[in-house]
């Protein structure tokens, strides 16, 4: 995670791939340094992305949004990501200082209160999570909800459908402890959605 960078990167990888998803970019320093050509290799490639940066152990949060985001189809922070590296004291505050830089949408995540979806012309869809009153580890629920948003992204679908798959992975990965014990195959995925939440994963795709 020190040591690579874009230039370790096999160039056909662009040449292969649709989507490409960059998380944790702060505990990765070379494709941090590294995120412009990254994510023009990713475009001159017509490939979409999204970013999630995680947190910044080191709290510099040096991510040049006006650069990066523009680039970046769907952004994803939590909330305290987003408001750390704008250093902005409110949400609203935060989400207006990017907004301007926003290629197609950003999702805040903002854990047990659910998620913001911001699309590019400002427009704003707050959605409460699904709520598990039994919840057993929140660990993994920002990458469980990723995967489920990315997952509808890039067959197409509309950024609200893609924010409720988003939703309702992040609540199902709340059911098991650590981010993937509640994913082990498709039946159980279907049979936690329906025990825990009342939903038909089957019906929903
Ligand atoms: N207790 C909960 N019950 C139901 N859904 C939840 C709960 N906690 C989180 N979620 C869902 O998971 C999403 C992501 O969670 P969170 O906001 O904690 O992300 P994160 O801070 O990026 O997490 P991570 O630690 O995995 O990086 C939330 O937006 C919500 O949809
Ligand atoms: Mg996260």
């Amino acid at each position: 995670m020190e040591q690579l960078h874009y230039a370790d990167l096999d160039p056909e990888l662009f040449r292969m791939t649709r989507h490409i998803h960059i998380s944790s970019l702060f505990m990765q320093p070379g494709l941090l340094a590294d995120i412009g050509p990254i994510l023009r290799a990713a475009h001159d490639n017509g490939v979409t992305v999204s970013l999630d940066t995680q947190w910044d152990p080191s709290e510099t949060w040096k991510l040049d949004c006006r650069e990066v985001l523009p680039l970046v189809d769907v952004f994803m922070p939590n909330e305290s990501e987003l408001k750390a590296l704008t250093c902005s004291t409110t949400l609203d505050e935060a989400i207006d200082r990017v907004r301007p830089f926003l290629r197609r949408a950003m999702v805040v995540k903002c854990g047990s209160r659910g998620s913001i979806l911001v699309a590019s012309d400002g427009t704003r869809r707050a959605i409460g999570a699904l709520l598990n009153p039994h919840a057993v580890d929140t660990i993994g629920a920002g990458d469980s909800f990723n995967a489920g948003f990315v997952s509808r992204f890039i067959r197409g679908a509309s950024l609200e459908a893609c924010q409720d798959m988003g939703n309702i992975m992040g609540a199902i990965s709340t059911t098991a402890a650590g981010g993937t014990g509640a994913f082990a195959d498709r039946e159980s995925i279907e049979r936690t959605a329906r025990q825990h939440f009342a939903i038909s994963i089957n019906e929903v795709l």
